[in-house]
């Protein structure tokens, strides 16, 4: 592919190092976000007369044009250096000499910071959308699997008998704190850069605070020389999507886990569930292997990113348009995940009898019977001996500590009343549960409150949020 370029003085640029130094296939997938910009950017140049009446008037109709096409995805733009140029080419052609009052107090520098801010936080919010559903699925199948018991892990060794709502709200817990990080990644991302040039602003008298109300953004950068060479609000989008990544993936591999015949707690739909190409049997789990591999290349690409920053000197270095590449990969990245994962959950099956019986065979209740004395007013230390003596001599007679009869207990020591026992069962394990952040059911029910109130306060907070489509829609409508 070969580019060209109009930009200044460099018609003598070697045609590979032209075709090497282009954007413009990565650029296209935020020409919504450049057209935006430059529409804005006209109107406040259009209202401080800095640009002749007739010139802007032209201008925005050629603008309004190309955002037509944009929208359409029938915009067709000639093959610049990026998608700036691109566009600056394609209006010269379409409304003539016009075209050469768009750049005025304008760099690439601070439009492309534009371009980029636009755009994460356009992706914040789809993500944020995406994610809030997920969180409000995962908290609709939690409230359905309250009295489905399962054991939880530590160390993945049999810990103590949890309920499967507990399981799936822990994940809901970690979806939650990945909508705080993608509102933080969007904050931080919400500041204006246009109207700082270069580096060093202009002598012309732009009004940036009116550019910035018309984009939306809710405050102007501060000190342009830091603004063209900063890219920390992506790296924070990044990031917030790189833990997402994370949770779906440790998720997964519960899931994973979970549906392997050592477990056998869950069971996946055939709509979910792959075959093997050699052996008939086989009913993978595919779909949960996929997101936890996306954490993968999500990671690289928060370090790709981290790293071609680093070391930079202040200002805009032509290195930072390797800024492209891990962004475009994030968003489409993070919109499978969560399609997958919402799609996936409800094609998730427990299996009762098996989560009970791994309860069972295991004294995970051992804990509920020290405590159990501990009520009754023995220390700790001495009630989590007796029971470690009363577990060991159950395993030597190969018997669950469920199933120990009450006398063969009571003849080992006499702390170990009917009563003791009878309160220390594998089923009364989680409804004995009383402290807040528990697996006991009021914890969980006032779990599953917060989570579903915090989902319905985001909506509403965010639902004034500026959605990118609807800016173009009025900066298009919007007089001169
Ligand atoms: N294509 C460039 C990028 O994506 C735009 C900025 C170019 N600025 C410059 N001074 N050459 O970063």
């Amino acid at each position: 592919m070969l580019a060209k370029t109009a930009a200044a003085g460099s018609t003598g640029l070697h045609p590979d190092v032209l075709a090497m130094s282009t954007s413009l296939d990565q650029d296209l997938h935020m020409v919504r976000e450049d057209l935006a910009g430059s529409m804005a950017h006209l109107t406040m140049l259009a209202r401080q007369e800095l640009i002749p009446a007739d010139a802007a008037t032209a201008l925005k109709g050629g603008l309004i044009q190309l955002a037509r096409e944009a929208r359409a995805g029938t915009l067709q733009l000639p093959r610049e250096e990026d998608v700036h140029m691109a566009v600056e080419s394609e209006l010269g052609r379409r409304v003539g000499a016009a075209s050469g009052f768009l750049h005025t107090a304008r760099s690439r520098n601070d439009q492309v910071s534009t371009d980029l801010r636009l755009h994460v936080r356009e992706r914040c919010l789809v993500h944020l959308d995406g994610l809030l559903s997920l969180l409000s699925e995962v908290c609709d199948r939690a409230e359905v699997e309250r009295d489905t018991l399962m054991p939880s892990y530590t160390h993945r060794q049999r810990a103590q008998p949890i309920s499967a709502a507990y399981w799936l709200l822990g994940t809901a817990s970690q979806l939650q704190r990945d909508v705080e990080a993608f509102r933080w990644a969007f904050s931080g991302a919400n500041a204006l850069p246009l109207g700082v040039g270069a580096i060093a602003g202009s002598s012309l008298p732009i009004d940036r605070e009116f550019t910035r109300a018309l984009l939306q953004f809710d405050r102007l950068t501060l000190n342009g020389l830091d603004t063209v060479g900063d890219r920390d609000f992506m790296l924070d989008y990044l990031y917030a999507s790189s833990r997402l990544l994370l949770h779906a993936s440790r998720f997964s591999t519960d899931v994973i886990d979970y549906s392997s015949r050592e477990f056998g707690f869950l069971e996946l739909d055939g709509e979910i569930a792959c075959g093997s190409s050699m052996m008939p049997q086989k009913k993978n789990p595919d779909v949960f292997e996929l997101v936890r591999g996306k954490s993968g290349p999500q990671l690289g690409d928060l370090v790709s990113l981290l790293v071609t920053v680093k070391g930079l000197p202040g200002g805009y270095n032509r290195d930072l348009q390797e800024d492209r590449g891990p962004l475009l990969a994030t968003g489409a990245r993070v919109q499978a995940v969560l399609a997958t994962l919402a799609l996936a959950l409800p094609r998730v099956r427990f299996n009762v009898e098996r989560c009970f019986a791994a309860l069972k065979a295991d004294a995970t209740q051992a804990t509920d019977l020290a405590e159990a004395l501990v009520a009754r007013g023995m220390p700790f230390r001495e009630a989590y001996k007796k029971v470690g003596a009363l577990v060991r001599m159950a395993q030597e007679r190969g018997t669950a500590l469920n199933d120990l009869s009450p006398n063969l207990a009571q003849e080992m020591d006499e702390c170990f009343t009917g009563d003791v026992m009878a309160s220390a069962q594998v089923s009364c394990s989680v409804a004995r549960k009383v402290t807040a952040g528990s697996t006991g059911p009021a914890s969980v029910e006032a779990q599953l409150n917060t989570l579903r109130a915090f989902v319905t306060r985001t909506r509403e907070e965010l639902a004034g949020a500026p959605r990118l489509d609807t800016l173009l829609g009025s900066l298009m409508e919007a007089p001169l």
